[in-house]
């Protein structure tokens, strides 16, 4: 793993900008690309300091939050930005065109080594892996926010090396995370794949009256030691967001069964979209 000295992390929003942080903080010289050089003032600045809020809180080490900072670094050029490095990890916009057009130009300007590594949590890889030496690419999904959840889905399709599997999660590793292999490239990896199948099963459980949203929530946290049921997990996510994660999932699978439920539906058509809109499962006041 000494090998990997340098990194470059393409889309400095919500996800990138915190998986750039990490791999400063694990040592690598790291180089975050956005779409202006204005987006990436602004991400380095606040990425900064949301690991110094971390690190006071103890949950992140400070002396390694002080030290990235000299190795995060900003480039809006994306040749510039990745010629010289070992891992590109990708984390623009979830749009397959965008994804694929940017993997193409990845192709071209990367050496041939350079492991070129996906954030994406429903693109497989092998979707972008139509450029020269496809072995070098995988998905490498990080949780929200990746400054704080330790778990790391590493996936692999056919044409990915075990070697590109195997440096990846020791990237991984290094960056303080867990890794997980994934070894087929399925619908939502293992953990929002698990998330799912408890939000299908609790909204079935809700739509044949079996229980209220209210109690299936109870008998989640308190039976399951859950820290959130899934109802009050669904209205904090977003009903909207879910309700384009099942077309996804129907248009994905081609199983049109596996789209959003009718309550999903029904909730949208109201507003009611969670607790960005104050009402979503339950209701939260003026929120
Ligand atoms: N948000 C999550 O909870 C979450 C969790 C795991 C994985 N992901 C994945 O991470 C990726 C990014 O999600 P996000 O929530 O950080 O998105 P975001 O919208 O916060 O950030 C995307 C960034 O990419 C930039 N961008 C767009 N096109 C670009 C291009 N061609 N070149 C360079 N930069 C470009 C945008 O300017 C923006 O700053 C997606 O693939 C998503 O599936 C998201």
């Amino acid at each position: 793993m000494e090998q990997i000295q340098k990194v470059a992390v393409i889309g400095a929003g919500a996800m990138g900008s915190q998986i750039a942080m990490l791999a400063a903080m694990a040592g690598c010289q790291t180089t975050m690309v956005d779409v202006d050089q204005e987006r990436l003032d602004a991400a380095r600045d606040q990425v900064l300091q949301s690991a110094q809020r971390q690190a006071e809180r103890g949950r992140l080490e400070a002396e390694a939050v002080d030290q990235a900072a000299a190795r995060l670094t900003t480039e809006p050029d994306l040749a510039s930005a990745v010629a010289e490095a070992d891992v590109v990890i990708e984390a623009i916009i979830e749009d397959l065109d965008a994804k694929r057009e940017l993997f193409g130009q990845l192709g071209e300007y990367t050496r041939p080594d350079t492991i070129l590594a996906t954030n994406s949590s429903s693109i497989v890889s092998s979707r972008l892996a139509e450029i020269p030496h496809p072995e070098r690419v995988c998905n490498m999904h990080f949780f929200n926010p990746a400054l704080v959840m330790r778990l790391v889905e590493v996936v692999g399709g056919d044409h990915t090396s075990q070697e590109t599997v195997e440096t990846v999660k020791a990237l991984a590793e290094r960056m303080g995370k867990t890794p997980v292999v994934v070894r087929q490239e399925i619908f939502g990896f293992i953990a929002n794949r698990i998330v799912a199948a408890i939000f299908d099963e609790a909204i079935s459980l809700y739509e044949q009256g079996i229980a209220s949203a209210e109690d299936i929530d109870t008998a989640v946290t308190h039976g399951l030691g859950h820290p959130i049921g899934p109802f009050a997990l669904l209205d904090l996510t977003g009903i909207d967001v879910n309700v384009g994660i099942k077309r996804l999932e129907a248009q994905e699978t081609g199983d049109p069964s596996r789209g959003p439920s009718q309550t999903l539906l029904d909730l949208v058509d109201q507003g009611r979209l969670g607790r960005k809109t104050g009402r979503g499962f339950y209701e939260y006041g003026d929120r």
